[in-house]
């Protein structure tokens, strides 16, 4: 696989790249690689737009055509407490982003995970009412959309909104138990009113299994119904090597792009160490006890390995490639091996290597196969 990545850049180039000690600024990168089919993005955390990590910086400008803030647009991160917001962590995004040149998204405005506990609760203790519920939803989506009009691309307005098993197409969550099942729509109207401009996306993981994508095209089909304003939806496609198959990814991205939607894959890694539970729930509540034998790439990840994440790489932009049309942006979830959420999930202390460029923030063969990639696909 790789021999053939290499075959068609010029060999003034290969030779520039392999020798290189890392992104050399004069080697092609992905932004421009991808540019004309989507934008190519990245999440990043707090350090790395702050001015804590330079090099990262550097990298991540170059390499990509937009950012997601991992944590810090979080509800838990903006409004920690009732009165007080707090912006600071999530303006450098902004600011990075101008900077830059990247388009902004905005993650993620309602979900279960990562919102204070004082959001649910009603004076006393009790639970919060239905309305005093859509209240306080409504004046977190104007606080945050309103500060960030005209800077955030889009938002994630709702995340991770569905079940997976059971009869219901909804999990109980806080938002469905209090306000029901109209809180999706109620986040995308007031989202909406905040900026009229912003495209809104509801967004999910798991969606390559057969009936959570049916669920999911369900539950959009009646909010397109219903006049919700909703752009797009984000396909999180936290994967494995192995799964899901090429053949549900594809059918993942028709499955909604038919339904006159936006695609986006909005949080692409995949992981490469052996798991017990189901590897395909990327919920983070989900954890597992681990021992060694699940942890076999401490001392780095073997050529034969970075071969097999290379194809699945090439793999899977080929599909996305292929539908260019309907896929607006496919966003990595990290810069680096030695950030990414995976080494700590679903085991702690791990060490995982699902991304594009390694620990010492070099290239790894997954990132030319992602770059050559694009290249094949220009020359077809
Ligand atoms: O910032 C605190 C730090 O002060 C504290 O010392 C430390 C101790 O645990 O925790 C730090 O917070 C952690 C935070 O990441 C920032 O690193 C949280 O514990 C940890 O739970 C949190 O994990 C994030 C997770 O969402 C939960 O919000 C991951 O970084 C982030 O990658 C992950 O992203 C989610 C998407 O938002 C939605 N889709 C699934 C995806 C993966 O779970």
């Amino acid at each position: 696989m790789f021999p053939k990545i290499l075959n068609f850049l010029p060999p003034a180039l290969v030779a520039g790249i392999l020798t290189a000690s890392g992104v050399e600024p004069a080697a092609p990168t992905l932004r421009s690689a991808y540019n004309g089919s989507f934008l190519i993005g990245v999440a990043l955390n707090g350090r790395t737009v702050s001015g804590g990590n330079t090099k990262a910086a550097e990298i991540a400008s170059r390499q990509f055509s937009s950012v997601t803030p991992e944590n810090d647009m979080k509800w838990q991160s903006l409004h920690p407490q009732p009165e007080r917001y707090d912006f600071k962590a999530a303006d450098a995004y902004a600011d990075f982003a101008k900077a830059n040149q990247m388009a902004l998204i905005g993650h993620t405005l309602v979900w279960h995970s990562q919102t204070p506990q004082w959001v649910f609760q009603g004076d006393g203790g009790q639970q919060a009412t239905r309305e005093v519920l859509l209240k306080r939803m409504r004046d977190h989506i104007h606080a945050v959309v309103g500060r960030y009009k005209g800077r955030v691309k889009g938002w994630d307005v709702v995340n991770e909104a569905l079940s997976d098993g059971g009869p219901d197409v909804l999990r109980d969550s806080p938002w469905r138990r209090i306000i029901g099942d109209d809180f999706l729509d109620q986040a995308f109207r007031f989202a909406k009113e905040a900026d009229p401009k912003a495209e809104l996306y509801y967004n999910d993981y798991g969606l390559e299994n057969e009936r959570k994508r049916s669920n999911c095209v369900k539950l959009l089909r009646g909010m397109l119904d219903r006049g919700v304003p909703i752009d797009g939806v984000g396909t999180q496609s936290h994967f494995q090597l192995e799964k899901p198959s090429l053949d549900e990814v594809e059918k993942t991205i028709k499955a909604f792009s038919e339904l006159g939607l936006k695609v986006m894959v909005t949080e692409l890694d995949v992981d490469v160490l052996p798991s017990r539970g189901n590897p395909s729930i990327a919920d983070i509540n989900r954890r597992e006890q681990g021992d060694a034998s699940l942890d076999p790439y401490v001392s780095g990840l073997p050529a034969e390995m970075q071969q097999k994440l290379a194809k699945r790489y090439a793999d899977l932009f080929s599909v996305y490639l292929r539908n260019r049309k309907s896929v607006a942006r496919v966003t990595l979830w990290g810069l680096d091996d030695g950030q990414t959420w995976l080494n700590g999930f679903p085991i702690r202390g791990r060490t995982n290597h699902p991304l594009l460029i390694d620990r010492d923030l070099k290239p790894k063969p997954a990132f030319f196969s992602v770059l050559g990639s694009a290249k094949e696909q220009r020359n077809r």
